[in-house]
């Protein structure tokens, strides 16, 4: 049977610093019974001030390449999405790959890179790019999925600061055989809707000032119930289309990987498609929303503890600031 791209490497990292409800309890107005009821969230894992997100990045990634066997060397491409680069110039891609370089056995390879902003839908859309690299002959792409929006939040905004954590998780996209790998992806974006989740300074419209920074116009805004009605009824189209195209159907999916924004999307998502809830995987509960990097931290989880097992059809489905959403059916 014909090769196609698959994954053949998980990876995951998350800082160290464990933020509870609690914790926030004693930052803002709020309570861990309104947190945990309203997003499923008990505690997430935030960087430390002048920790650098390079390292969560070159720790998933590193792990990513070692579960499939590659040594950095052999690696052809590197996409890197998030919301927010570790750098505005030159983004994210350059600091992961000089920490690979940094280990033993890497050699000075000039591999190209780009980084991708899709929200937090990013990670379904890099895999669909590394999808198609593949098909023009790229044979190794790493795939990272980098996060760190604590440092785009406003501690004093109880709106937004419960809800996001800081992580990365990282997949290698390589040749698979026997009906295995990326069997389908939709990807979508409704861009009259990209007012639902932004941050308003800091790119070329509004560059960062004393006034935007005072503002607070540096920091994520998001119209948190306009997102939670786009996202149910996004996740659910992504899904039905994605296995459409793949010519399966809902019942014979293995995993359903949503990203992990809230507690109670994922239950509306799963309660409008019938899916029995044994079937999707959570971990909410403790990374809190990692945005680009939940759909990568999940599966390395699940790979990790063989949740996850060869044969198995998965299916991961998001959406995010854009406000874009997709989904990618895989023979694991
Ligand atoms: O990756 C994509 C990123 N974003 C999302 O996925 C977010 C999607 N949206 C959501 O998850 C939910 O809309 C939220 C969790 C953000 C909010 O839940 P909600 O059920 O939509 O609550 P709400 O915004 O309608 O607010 C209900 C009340 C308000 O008070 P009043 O006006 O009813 O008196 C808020 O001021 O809850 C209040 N509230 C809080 N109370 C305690 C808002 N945040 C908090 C808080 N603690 N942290």
């Amino acid at each position: 049977m014909a090769e196609r791209a698959g994954i053949i490497g998980v990876g995951a990292s998350v800082p160290e610093r464990v933020l509870t409800n609690h914790d926030l309890e004693q930052m803002v107005l709020t309570s861990d019974e309104w947190i945990t009821q309203r997003t499923g969230i008990k505690e997430r894992r935030i960087l430390r001030e002048g920790e650098d997100p390079a390292r969560l990045g070159i720790e998933a990634a590193g792990m990513a390449l070692a579960s499939a066997g590659i040594r950095p060397e052999e690696v052809e491409l590197v996409i890197t999405s998030s919301n927010v680069q570790i750098m505005p110039v030159p983004g994210s891609s350059p600091f992961i790959i000089e920490g690979l370089r940094d280990r033993k056995g890497t050699t000075d390879r000039h591999v190209p890179f780009f980084d991708l902003v899709a929200g937090c839908t990013g990670f379904i859309y890099a895999l669909e790019v590394a999808r198609c690299m593949f098909g023009g002959g790229y044979r190794h792409i790493l795939v990272v999925g980098l996060e760190s929006l604590s440092r785009f939040t406003n501690w004093q905004e109880r709106e937004t600061c419960v809800l996001f954590g800081d992580g990365a998780g990282a997949v290698v996209v390589g040749p698979v055989e026997g009906g295995r790998g990326i069997l389908a992806s939709h990807i979508a974006a409704d861009s009259t809707q990209w007012a639902l989740l932004r941050v308003e300074a800091g790119g070329t419209r509004t560059p960062a000032t004393a006034e935007t920074v005072a503002a607070g116009q540096h920091f994520l805004r998001m119209e948190g119930r306009g997102v939670f009605e786009e996202a149910v009824k996004m996740m659910e189209r992504a899904t039905l289309l994605a296995l459409e195209q793949a010519q399966l159907s809902k019942e014979e999916v293995a995993w359903f990987v949503p990203h992990q924004a809230n507690l109670r999307i994922i239950k509306a998502f799963a309660a409008r498609l019938h899916l029995p809830w044994t079937k999707v995987l959570v971990n909410i509960d403790r990374y809190g929303n990692t945005s680009t990097a939940s759909i990568p931290l999940a599966l390395a989880e699940a790979a990790q503890d063989n949740r996850l097992r060869k044969g198995d059809l998965v299916v991961l489905v998001g959406f995010g600031a854009g406000v874009t959403y997709g989904a990618t059916v895989i023979r694991w």
